[in-house]
This record gives structure tokens, C-alpha cells and sequence, in this order.
């Protein structure tokens, strides 16, 4: 029996949130987690438990009707876009069963449309990490996906426990775009040039100055509203403890916070200040057939 199973990195936003929904640059990390999706000959259609909604608009556009389908991997409630590895790697899989090979812009346009379809805005910076992998610095839409060889990065990821609605804090920040244009103008161009910054000092290594851009662009990210008490105190315990740097990434509300330092004093801190430490490794490989 036909068989077959595909496998895609989650992703940690480094920096450049929100402003990347607007035309500006991001740079995004895969990280170590994946998500791996199977698909068996079936004369049924057979959807994995839980929100099918990517998978049944991926079936819809890739016309397939019959198909046992699992999925597999880590939890959506981390915020490290288990919806985007599983789309990319469906679109992958589907690809390879049907023997109708496809590359990685192909696939990126599949799986982009697919989350358009289902969350109305996005950049497409999460489907471009699951299907390159490593670091990539990112425009909207794909407009721009550049590979970024960086050394291993010096990360550590506090998680704070809370589920963030990506779609509605896209959508509070679409209204502040409307009724402030000016400023959200101003605070996205700021956040560009930040991104722009720290790809050099990536690429060289200087993570001290990386962690200033970070620290600066958090700060745009708290005008922007998307911050919370919570993620401030894991961000200023992780910086009286040492770290470079810390920031939200991702849309903000809850999710994941970076710090840049690698040490078990910031490691405490956050925990300290009420977070979780996930054991994440940064620039994996994108997504592949196992
Ligand atoms: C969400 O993880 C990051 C946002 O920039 C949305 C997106 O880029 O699709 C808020």
C-alpha cells in the first residue's frame, strides 16, 4: 500500500512582526520542533482529528478526494506555527504521492494561498521558514526570501503559558492602522530599519548589538499594543539576568518570547518570572520526506 510521510520545521519570528504583514522585512528562524504529516492509499477520505480547516482547503485547491491523512508532531499551543509546517508539508507530501513534483515557490504558493484563505492576512513568513528552513530574512508575501547563513545563535525561548489569537491581534493592529496611520507608518518604517540592522550584525556574529535591535524593536512592538504584563516581566528578568536582548516574536498577546544570551542564570530568570524555558534548537532543516 502507498505510503508515505513528510515532515516540516515550526519557526520563531527573530524580529520584524507586524510590520512584515505591511510590506517590511522580518527575520525568521526553523526551529528543531516539526510537525510530520502521513498520507496512506485510501477509498476514503480520512482527516486527523482536530481544526482540518489548511488541510481541507489544501485538498480543495490540490483536487485529491480520497486519502487516509495523520499528522503528527508539536503542540499548536506553543505558537510556533504548527498550522504552517502542516500545510507545507501536506502540499509536499501530496506533491511526491501524485508524482508531480513540485519546487519551493511552488509549494510556498500553494500553502501561502491556503493560509490567506483561512486567516484573511498574514505575511507568509511561517509557510517560507517551514519550506527553506534555516534563517531567512523575509518580505511580505515572498516577495523576498534570502537564506542567512548565521552561526548558531545564542537563543533561548521562554514560553508564558498563554494561547495568543494571532487573528485578532493582526486584526486590533489593522484598526490602529487605520485610525493612526501616520504613527503605524512611522513605527513600521523604524522596525524595517531594525531588521535591515540586524541582519548585518547577524551575519557577523555581534550579538550584543543584535540584542540593542531587539531591545528597540520590543520597544515599537509595546507602542504597537501587542505586549502584555507578562511578557514584559520575562523580558526585563531576562535582561537584569544577563541576556543581550529579549522581545515578544510573533504576534504578541501571550506565545513565546526570545531572549539572546545563552546562560542558566537567564534561564532561572525566566522561570522565575513565571515562564517556561522550551528546549528549542534554531536553523533546522526544512521540510522533507522521512
Ligand atoms: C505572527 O506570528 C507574526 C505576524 O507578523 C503575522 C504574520 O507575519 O503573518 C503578526
Amino acid at each position: 500500500m502507498k505510503k508515505i510521510t513528510v515532515s516540516a520545521p515550526g519557526k520563531i519570528m527573530l524580529m520584524g512582526e507586524h510590520a512584515v504583514v505591511y510590506g517590511y522585512p522580518c527575520i525568521v528562524t526553523a526551529v528543531s520542533e516539526r510537525m510530520t504529516v502521513t498520507l496512506e492509499e485510501s477509498d476514503e477520505m480520512i482527516l486527523p482529528p482536530g481544526d482540518t480547516r489548511f488541510i481541507e482547503i489544501i485538498l480543495e485547491m490540490m483536487q485529491v478526494s480520497m486519502m487516509k491523512i495523520s499528522t503528527n508532531g508539536f503542540s499548536s499551543g506553543y505558537g510556533l506555527g504548527s498550522s504552517s509546517a502542516i500545510t507545507v508539508s501536506l502540499v509536499k507530501a501530496l506533491s511526491e504521492y501524485i508524482g508531480k513534483k513540485l519546487n519551493k515557490k511552488q509549494i510556498f504558493d500553494i500553502a501561502y494561498k491556503a493560509v490567506l484563505k483561512v486567516q484573511g492576512k498574514g505575511s507568509g513568513f511561517d509557510v517560507a521558514a517551514a519550506i527553506w528552513g534555516g534563517t531567512l530574512y523575509f518580505v511580505t508575501g515572498g516577495k523576498v526570501i534570502e537564506p542567512l547563513h548565521i552561526k548558531e545563535m545564542p537563543l533561548v525561548v521562554g514560553y508564558t503559558g498563554v494561547k495568543a489569537d494571532t487573528v485578532s491581534l493582526i486584526q486590533n493592529v489593522a484598526e490602529k492602522m487605520e485610525k493612526e496611520s501616520e504613527k503605524m507608518q512611522r513605527i513600521y518604517d523604524a522596525i524595517g530599519k531594525l531588521v535591515d540592522d540586524a541582519k548585518i550584525q547577524m551575519l557577523v556574529g555581534d550579538w550584543g548589538r543584535v540584542g540593542k535591535f531587539m531591545n528597540y524593536n520590543q520597544e515599537y512592538l509595546r507602542d504597537l499594543g501587542v505586549s502584555t504584563p507578562l511578557l514584559e516581566q520575562l523580558i526585563s528578568s531576562s535582561i537584569s539576568a544577563g541576556a543581550y536582548g529579549a522581545k515578544l516574536s510573533g504576534a504578541g498577546g501571550g506565545d513565546c518570547m526570545i531572549t539572546l544570551g545563552d546562560n542558566n542564570d537567564i534561564k532561572k530568570a525566566i522561570q522565575d518570572a513565571g515562564g517556561a524555558v522550551l528546549d528549542i534548537k534554531t536553523n533546522a532543516e526544512g521540510v522533507r520526506v522521512e
